[in-house]
């Protein structure tokens, strides 16, 4: 029997990293999408300088509980999923462009050497679900290659980008369904009928799975396997541990895309939140962590800031970080103990020829 069925809910642990999250249902993506927004109260409000505050209806209840939860934390965090914004997500497609940063050139490179071996691996009929699809760029690699898909799911939290990147695939690949969900994927989400109609494999590129903590990543493993059943697969992205200058030179870019990317999280604070932060106050910095094996992506304040939230004020004390990402950096032995933890049985990891990053081919 095959572990999906059409009307259920599949319930996606909420991890240490994105425990609240913040999707809406739209009747064109999706179906069923469990959450709603939970207005504070209604009223504009001005600030004493005279900016404009969000009103308060507009007010993203999950968003705002989930920064001042992080921010109660030490080192004081900041979920990452909430960098996706519109400009986020524009900004990140810029990263993608940039030559220090080697996940996506490395990744690509690898699904189109062995997309092949992979389509051979897991048969054909395959519904395929994609976490975090961006601009489902490296997923046409597999569209190319995998025979018969019965569909394509990505499932993304940044909506504009998923609805524009859907359309697109809908354009190049006329005959496959596609059916778009705006949710976070560590949340509850309902998926289409057509995906419970036989094998699945879930996709989960650019070494996501990788910015939740181990312990985290098994627990999602382990839900995701409930997922797709007896049948299924897991195609996963995971970053390889390298010699540290690589990685810090992937990850800091004073100035450039990685930089504006990180920071325009004090924008999206001032515009949703009206957290009143003065942007240029802060600076952006990565540094490894050899301990926990993962890069810590944070900003730092350069003098004590103030910062206004849900009627109260916090210090954003000079120098300390707000740890915005942890992407943690995995042998393939190390990856593939996780898999097993998690039940899956670990098929196969492919590597690029600089031996940068991998890609991991788990069985149900
Ligand atoms: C590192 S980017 C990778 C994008 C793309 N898959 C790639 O490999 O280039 C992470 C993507 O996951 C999405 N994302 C992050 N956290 C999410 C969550 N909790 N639920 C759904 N999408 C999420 C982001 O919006 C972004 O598009």
């Amino acid at each position: 029997m095959h572990g999906l069925a059409s009307d259920r809910l599949y319930g996606i642990f909420a991890t240490d990293e994105t425990q609240l999250q913040n999707s809406r249902g739209n009747p064109e993506v999706g179906r069923g999408l469990a959450f709603q927004r939970e207005p504070f109260s209604a009223g504009d409000t001005m600030t004493d300088q005279g900016s404009s505050r969000p009103s308060d209806a507009s007010i993203d209840k999950r968003f705002a509980t989930s920064v001042l939860h992080g921010l109660s934390m030490r080192p004081r965090r900041i979920a990452s999923k909430w960098l996706y914004d519109d400009e986020g997500a524009r900004l990140f497609e810029e990263i993608v462009a940039s030559p220090a940063y080697y996940v996506p050139r490395a990744e690509k490179a690898i699904l189109s050497e062995y997309a092949a071996e992979i389509s051979g691996a897991v048969g054909r009929g395959l519904g395929l679900l994609e976490l975090g699809s961006g601009a489902s760029s490296k997923v046409r690699i597999l569209l190319d290659q995998l025979e018969s898909l019965r569909c394509y799911v990505p499932v993304e939290i940044s909506e504009a980008q998923l609805l524009e990147a859907a359309e697109e695939i809908r354009r190049d690949y006329p005959h496959l369904p596609v059916f778009p969900i705006v949710a976070d994927f560590t949340e509850r989400f309902d998926l289409p009928r057509a995906a419970g109609e036989g094998p699945l494999m879930v996709f989960f590129p650019g070494s996501t799975l990788c910015n939740m903590l181990p312990g985290d990543s098994v627990a999602f493993l382990r839900r995701m396997r409930e997922v797709v059943g007896p049948a299924g697969f897991f195609l996963a992205g995971v970053d390889l541990k390298k010699d540290e200058e690589t990685m810090l030179r992937a990850y800091n870019d004073p100035g450039g895309p990685i930089w504006r990317f990180n920071l325009n999280i004090l924008e999206r604070l001032n515009r949703e939140l009206g957290c009143e932060l003065d942007p240029a106050a802060f600076r952006h910095e990565a540094i490894y962590n050899r301990e926990a094996g993962r890069i810590e992506a944070a900003i730092y304040p350069n003098a004590d800031q103030t910062m206004a939230l849900d009627g109260g004020q916090f210090v954003l004390p000079e120098g300390e970080p707000i740890v915005l990402e942890y992407s943690h950096k995995y042998r393939i032995e190390e990856f593939q103990a996780l898999a097993r933890e998690a039940g899956w049985l670990p098929r196969e990891a492919w590597t690029d020829r600089d031996r940068l990053f991998s890609v991991h081919l788990l069985a149900s």
